[in-house]
């Protein structure tokens, strides 16, 4: 793997504008680009098809979870757009993530599929009143599995769960870690961090990361620090 493109920057901005001109101070060797339900939402496919033009690869992260044929024509109509990454949620289930899966394997550009599985804002009060008896940790591991036997590229975890993830589903599993921040950058809002050389050591394959970069005074030097991060860690 390309070790300076394993950062996902975050495109969490209302809209196109403030999107394209922090993509323009980015370099698309560097890294990839994540867009989520409020950016598409508002712009739809035409920023995606733009991004795509500048040579960005994109992670279209709209958690699909539905019927499986819905969830497998909305997956072939995003490979359609060529984007280089999708998720749904493991939540759906097996048929849910096969179908998902069967529409990819006959698209000519064929994106890599993640599964997320509990999200991180889903404690072990709320998993129990869902009337799952098993703790956030526990259900993570089995939605894993469950994606990996589905057939699934990989999963969206937390850094702390990469490293166990890692061992029980093996190192090709792809795992995408937001919460990352470099030693020297502002938490935000986020709760349980980990530094990109950590995550590489845990075991991520790609990080996701938004505000250190897109708040950013110089984007592009803020990136660049980050990946000489990672090489230092491999
Ligand atoms: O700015 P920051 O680096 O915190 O952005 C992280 C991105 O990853 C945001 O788009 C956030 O919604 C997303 N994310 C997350 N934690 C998860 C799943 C997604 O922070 N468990």
């Amino acid at each position: 793997m390309n070790n300076n493109n394993r950062v996902i920057v975050s495109l969490d901005f209302p809209a196109a504008k403030q999107a394209l001109e922090l993509c323009q101070k980015l370099d698309p060797t560097s890294c990839k680009l994540k867009v989520g339900k409020e950016l598409f939402t508002r712009e739809g496919p035409a920023l995606i098809e733009k991004f795509i033009k500048m040579d960005f690869d994109i992670f279209l992260d709209l958690k699909y979870h539905d019927i499986p044929n819905t969830v497998a024509s909305a997956c072939r109509v995003a490979a359609d757009l060529g984007v280089w990454m999708l998720n749904v949620h493991a939540s759906g289930g097996r048929s849910m993530m096969e179908a998902a899966r069967d529409a990819l394997e006959k698209s000519t550009h064929k994106p890599l599929l993640i599964a997320v599985t509990v999200l991180t804002s889903i404690n072990d009060n709320d998993i129990h009143e869902l009337a799952i008896t098993n703790t956030v940790k526990e259900q993570v591991i089995l939605l894993a599995k469950l994606a990996k036997s589905s057939g699934l590229d990989g999963v969206v975890c937390s850094a702390m769960e990469a490293t166990d993830l890692s061992l029980q589903l093996g190192k090709e599993f792809c795992l995408v870690t937001p919460g990352i921040r470099p030693a020297d950058s502002s938490k935000d809002d986020q709760q349980r961090v980990m530094t990109p050389t950590e995550a590489i050591n845990a075991g991520s394959h790609y990080l996701v990361i938004g505000r250190p970069i897109t708040r950013a005074e110089d984007p592009l030097a803020a990136l660049n620090a980050i990946n000489a991060d990672i090489n230092s860690a491999e």
